[in-house]
């Protein structure tokens, strides 16, 4: 079917997912509206809209951007990954399935990010420390879990640790 295109809109071409796409958009308008309009990919989510809270996490080429910072012309011939293109089939990632055993989503604003980031991190650093954990996920807020199921829920994906064995070991450092 032949795509009419509004004047002054842009086509773009990106992988998405693995997945060749053809986006027709203004040059200006944000991959994150991009994502979740034109292409239906809800799970990135807008928390802040201004960059700082990390809710609109993706991955372009390997890196983690805040995708309403991000004018979709800047992702021509890009290799993006959204939340929908983390788990393989029918698949969890690891980091997902942590999230789920260790309580790590509660009303789940932040949880694509966050997700996104430990997936990123463990990609560029496969047995992070606790320091680079807490650096990997330091672009990402989350207003309800107070952190530790988070932290948790990485731990546990990195390492295969019991949550419960952390609470121990931190609880032991924090009386040190
Ligand atoms: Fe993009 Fe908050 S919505 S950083
Ligand atoms: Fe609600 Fe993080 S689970 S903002």
């Amino acid at each position: 079917m032949r795509v009419l295109k509004a004047p002054g809109k842009t086509t773009i071409n990106c992988a998405v997912n693995g997945k060749l796409q053809t986006l027709h958009a203004f040059p200006m308008e944000r991959l994150l509206d991009v994502l979740r309009e034109q292409l239906r990919l809800t799970g990135t989510k807008e928390g802040c809209g201004e960059g700082e809270c990390g809710a609109c996490s993706v991955m372009i080429d390997g890196r983690i951007v805040n995708s309403c910072l991000v004018p979709v012309a800047q992702v021509q011939g890009s290799d993006i990954k959204a939340i929908e293109g983390v788990a393989t089939d029918d698949q969890l990632h690891r980091v997902q399935q942590a999230f789920i055993e260790c309580g790590g989503a509660q009303c789940g604003i932040c949880t694509p990010g966050m997700v996104l980031a430990a997936v990123n991190l463990l990609e560029r650093t496969p047995n992070p420390s606790e320091e680079e954990i807490r650096n990997g996920l330091a672009g990402n807020l989350c207003r309800c879990t107070g952190y530790m199921k988070i932290f948790e829920s990485v731990i546990r994906a990195c390492r295969k640790e019991s949550p419960q064995r952390h609470r121990d070991t931190e609880q032991t450092e924090g009386r040190k």
